[in-house]
């Protein structure tokens, strides 16, 4: 018995005294908490799967998401409801994995300066938005939301969305040859503006009803 104490205790120090060692020794354990929680994950349905309805975003939804991306919209919104009642109450069903497989990079984030937009699509008009977008005091007054009023002026680049969808595609998204054909046509003079509205309102469509 003592002698298997005494073992013990020199492979502690040995350890112990050896940084590189127990470097890749916490990686090793470090990385079987990973395993146990992201491997799983990886291949429930629930997960990986489009709620019905749930489809790649059309070209000019998915030009409106680069333009969400780019202005930095998730520093102050996030897009996740979570399961707590107050949550689900203001902002309606909580959010569920297969709404948002076909968002790259995911934009749940957790930081809200502003409220939750994951249930936004619907609430207000296509005009309420493109005020508010380009100074947001105008329908909201004590409003401290940056304007955005360049959005207006900015046309679209059909090309750079078709080679996007492209992307998409390679990675896994099933978006079909025609409608990246038409992609170009789909935004042909419509403004970044136009974009993000029609991403707005189309946020939430497939949420599952009720609270
Ligand atoms: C500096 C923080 C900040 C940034 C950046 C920001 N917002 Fe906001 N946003 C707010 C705040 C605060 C409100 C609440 C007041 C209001 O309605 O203007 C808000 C409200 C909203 C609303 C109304 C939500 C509701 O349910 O009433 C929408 C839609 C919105 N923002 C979209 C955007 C988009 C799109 C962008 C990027 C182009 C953006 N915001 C960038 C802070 C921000």
């Amino acid at each position: 018995m003592s002698d298997n104490t005494q073992h013990n205790g020199n492979a502690h120090e040995k350890i112990e005294k050896n940084v590189g060692l127990m470097a890749v020794l916490i990686a090793v354990v470090v990385s079987f908490g990973g395993l146990a929680e992201i491997v799983p994950l990886m291949h429930q349905a629930e997960t990986i799967k489009p709620l019905p309805g749930v489809k790649p975003y059309p070209a000019l939804q998915l030009a409106g998401r680069d333009v969400y991306v780019r202005e930095g919209c998730y520093n102050c919104h996030s897009q996740m409801v979570r399961t707590l009642r107050f949550e689900t109450e203001r902002y309606g069903h909580y959010s569920l994995a297969g709404e948002s497989v076909y968002d790259r990079p995911f934009q749940w984030g957790s930081k809200r300066t502003g409220p939750d937009l994951a249930r936004v699509g619907g609430r207000y008009s296509d005009d309420w938005h493109r005020v508010h977008l380009t100074n947001p005091r105008d329908v909201v007054p004590e409003s401290n939301m940056p304007s955005f009023p360049w959005l207006a002026k900015n046309e679209l680049d059909g090309k750079e969305i078709a080679a996007h969808m492209h992307a998409l595609k390679a990675l896994g998204d099933p978006y079909t040859d025609a409608e990246i054909a038409k992609a170009a046509d789909d935004v042909a003079g419509k403004t970044e503006l136009d974009a993000v509205v029609a991403y707005l309102q189309a946020l939430g469509k497939h949420a599952p009803r009720g609270g």
